[in-house]
């Protein structure tokens, strides 16, 4: 049997502080009544202080790692999905390898948004199967209030904190990641982008009046193409592996819509109690979406063994991707 990849830790975390639908209501022209209806969000979480991404990443790798049962220094490799690092340089997994001493542990972080935890999966995944790496720790993590303009509307009210960590370890029989795929359209890269900072458009006075550092979407163009694009994906990656969409136990999409995520839903004629949320409680965050949600159904013992479990993701670049588990 050749090797594949399977999951055997997960963990997440997410700030304490809550900002609620109706705290944002006091501060710019929106209402609890539009944002609920026309996302499913209710609240969010934000980071207070001096708490940074790694400090996210570094809660939900201790969460991970203990549920996979082996320490920091076991660990191969260590890849975080973030577009909302520590600091440009050095990537915020070198950072996360210092705090957890997972001193014989290679880092890289991987920058696809939204589907970056997706992205990420299939990098270690990869690492995995050719037998380089035993022990991979992917962490998918963002501190978007730091990026969000708070007086646009159209954004703010939309994303949050938080973070969600895997371990992946080599299995030879039948369970594990299946398969995954990843695709890209860059030709649509300013549906959601953040301009300023870069080498495009390094920081200067004129590039922080103009706001510049703050994501900025276009939400109606995005939301189509999700939802056209999402359809597709998630039949293809069935048909690919045999499986019927019935036959699917858990679908676990990237939070960005309860519109988004319910059309796919229907797409598969899967009853919502087989489709995770929890963006009602926590908005859009981004690369840590899906992971925080897959722990929070491994922990709720909604998933179990030999269950086939979808993972959907969505956004920047623009970028989506799935992957196939049959869980075990
Ligand atoms: O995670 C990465 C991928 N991201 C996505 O997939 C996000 C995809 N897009 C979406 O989820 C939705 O497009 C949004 C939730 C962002 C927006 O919903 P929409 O139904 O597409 O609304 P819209 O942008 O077409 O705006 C409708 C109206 C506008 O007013 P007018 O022009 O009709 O008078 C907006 O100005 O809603 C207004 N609006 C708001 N009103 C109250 C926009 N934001 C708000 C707000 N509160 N926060």
């Amino acid at each position: 049997m050749p090797l594949k990849s399977r999951i055997t830790g997960t963990g997440s975390y997410t700030p304490e502080t809550i900002l609620d639908n109706s705290d944002l209501a006091k501060k710019i022209d929106t209402s609890d009544k539009w944002i609920t209806a026309r996302t499913g969000i209710r609240q969010r979480r934000v980071v207070k202080g001096s708490e940074t991404n790694s400090d996210l990443c570094l809660k939900a790798s201790e969460n991970a790692l203990q549920s996979a049962g082996i320490k920091a220094k076991e660990l191969d490799l260590i890849i975080v999905a973030t577009m909302s690092g520590d600091q440009p340089m050095p990537s915020t997994a070198a950072i996360l390898q210092n705090k957890l001493g997972a001193k014989s542990a290679a880092a890289f972080d991987i920058n696809a948004a939204c589907s970056g935890f997706i992205y990420g999966l299939t990098v270690a995944d990869n690492f995995v199967k050719s037998g380089s790496y035993k022990k991979v720790l992917l962490v998918g993590a963002e501190v978007n209030s730091k990026f969000l303009d708070w007086k646009d509307r159209a954004t703010c009210v939309l994303f949050g904190d938080g973070a969600g960590a895997v371990v992946l370890e080599p299995t030879g029989g039948k369970k594990g990641i299946l398969s995954t795929h990843i695709y890209s359209d860059g030709s649509m890269w300013d549906f959601i982008c953040l301009p300023g900072g870069g080498s495009n458009h390094p920081p200067t006075s004129k590039t922080i009046r103009d706001r510049m550092h703050y994501i900025k979407m276009k939400g109606n163009e995005t939301f189509k193409v999700a939802v056209r694009t999402l359809e597709k994906l998630v039949l293809d990656t069935l048909k690919v592996n045999n499986v019927k969409p019935s036959e699917l136990a858990m679908l676990i999409p990237h939070q960005a819509n309860m519109r988004i995520i319910a059309a796919t839903a229907k797409r598969l004629k899967l009853p919502m109690s087989r489709v995770a949320v929890n963006l009602d409680k926590y908005g859009n965050t981004s690369a840590a979406s899906i992971p925080i949600a897959l722990d929070e159904v491994v922990r709720e013992k909604r998933i179990k063994k030999d269950d086939y479990v979808m993972l959907e993701a969505f956004g920047s670049g623009l970028t989506w991707g799935s992957a196939l588990i049959k869980w075990g």
